[in-house]
């Protein structure tokens, strides 16, 4: 047996508080903004079901191993892989895996606080009473106006990236817990109010079978690796995020059945974003494969015909606001526990600086959309760049390689130490599928999306 490690940086309070961080952290922009739109342009029902299928074969499995690995070595990625691969005898280049999750927070942090951006934007002109006013040709100017306005767009990332900042340099308890507590429930609760809405539409059947009916030859292998990406991204899985929150989990706490509550919520809100979108796409004569523009346009046409769409429409995305800001402070965590761990930076100083390096990233994002609108590179800008290559690849690619970790490399008793679950039934298939389901599923759908399975 290893002696128990201490976090520095705190703890949770209980189970409970890790489940709302942890759902706050998946719960985000990956849901209402991402999920939509990545099934509008990959296939509709096809892609759902691929997804689904990804976030219980390899997302859930993958989760649990990332989670207990956190809360095994308690501190920043990079320190508990160094600290994990010691203890298993293992090289210390594992510790790079914490670097790569870093690389790919500050990634997505950057374009991720240029989209949340765009939420602070719309809670303004909603609360201005325009979309009421505004035909829907005008509705989807206004986010083509937006974007092409570099000036606009610095403003609104720079505000958001010091939300960020803030919280994340008061800490664990006093930051990140309060902001989780009771945005959760409440965006909930907004949701299902729209799909309420959605329902009363003439799009709600069209709507629904084009999410759930699947027509598989509408997806491509490349379709099948944004399906997997999304459920990665949507996760917070494979960077480090889901690994630091595990480190502030109290010993005693279940981490299988955390885990399950965290993974449903997610996928709940994905798929009620989409039930709540879908039917306004098609009631509306838009199409669903606009691209990351979908919710920006469909839900204020939404509002500005809907009784009370002004309070509902301010409200929505406020909401969604504080969904992308306990995401974001998710992201930034890992690089500045180590800065506080490493450098021996105090907190403020250290998510001032990681934030400084997110937000200079993230210029290149906003630019993406006007000014460097040309510069591509295989057909991407800087913004889709971003996305694709955390997503699609370092995400996906740190997940099959903290299951490799746990279940090939670490010792069989270490794991259930750790997971503290006992040996039966409901451990034997968590190994069987972080062994071999996860890892092989990772591996075949990145084989097949560069042509080669
Ligand atoms: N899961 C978050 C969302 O869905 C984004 C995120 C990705 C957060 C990776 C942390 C790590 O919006």
């Amino acid at each position: 047996m290893t002696r128990k490690r201490k976090s520095i940086h705190g703890q949770w309070s209980s189970r409970w508080v890790f489940v709302l961080a942890a759902t706050g952290s998946a719960v985000g922009l990956g849901n209402i903004w991402r999920f939509p739109y990545m099934t509008g342009t990959n296939g509709g029902g096809a892609f759902v079901c691929v997804y689904i299928l990804c976030v219980l074969l390899v997302a859930i499995p993958i989760m649990m191993a990332e989670i207990m690995l956190g809360r095994r070595g308690r501190q920043s990625p990079i320190n508990t892989m160094q600290a994990l691969a010691e203890e298993e005898s293992l090289s210390s280049a594992w510790r790079y895996l914490g670097w790569m999750g870093v690389v790919a927070g500050f990634m997505i942090l950057s374009f991720y606080s240029v989209v949340a951006g765009w939420t602070i934007d719309y809670i303004i002109r909603a609360g201005s009473g325009i979309f009421t006013i505004s035909s829907d040709i005008e509705i989807a100017g206004y986010f083509d106006a937006l974007l092409a306005s570099p000036e606009r767009l610095l403003v609104i990332h720079t505000i958001f990236m010091a939300l960020t900042v803030i919280v994340v340099s008061m800490g664990v308890r006093s930051g990140l817990e309060r902001a989780v507590k009771f945005m959760m429930p409440a965006l909930f609760i907004l949701l299902i109010i729209m799909v309420g809405y959605a329902m009363s539409t003439t799009g709600f059947s069209r709507g629904l079978s084009y999410m759930f009916y699947p027509d598989f030859s509408k997806i491509s292998a490349a379709g099948v690796l944004a399906a997997m990406g999304q459920a990665f991204f949507s996760l917070s899985l494979g960077m480090g995020a889901i690994m630091m929150y595990g480190s502030y989990l109290p010993e005693k706490a279940s981490i299988a059945k955390t885990t399950f509550m965290i993974a449903a919520a997610d996928t709940l809100v994905a798929i009620l974003a989409g039930v709540a979108i879908f039917p306004l796409v098609f009631a509306y004569g838009l199409e669903p494969d606009k691209g990351p523009g979908l919710i920006f346009i469909t839900l204020p046409i939404a509002f500005g015909k809907m009784p009370y769409g002004e309070f509902f429409g301010t409200l929505f995305f406020i909401l969604l606001l504080f969904a992308a800001w306990t995401s974001s402070i998710s992201l930034l965590e890992p690089a500045v526990a180590w800065l506080v761990e490493n450098r021996g930076m105090r907190r403020p100083r250290a998510s001032a600086l990681a934030g400084l390096i997110a937000w200079i990233l993230g210029i290149g994002s906003l630019l993406s959309f006007n000014r460097w609108a040309d510069y591509k590179l295989f057909g991407k800008t800087w913004f889709d760049m971003m996305d694709y290559l955390t997503s699609n690849i370092m995400l996906p690619l740190g997940g099959l390689l903290l299951a490799i970790f746990a279940a090939w490399l670490m010792k069989r008793q270490s794991c259930v130490d750790e997971l503290g679950m006992g040996d039966g039934i409901a451990y034997k298939c968590w190994y069987f599928t972080v062994r071999y389901i996860a890892p092989v599923g990772v591996l075949i759908i990145f084989l097949q999306a560069i042509g080669i399975f």
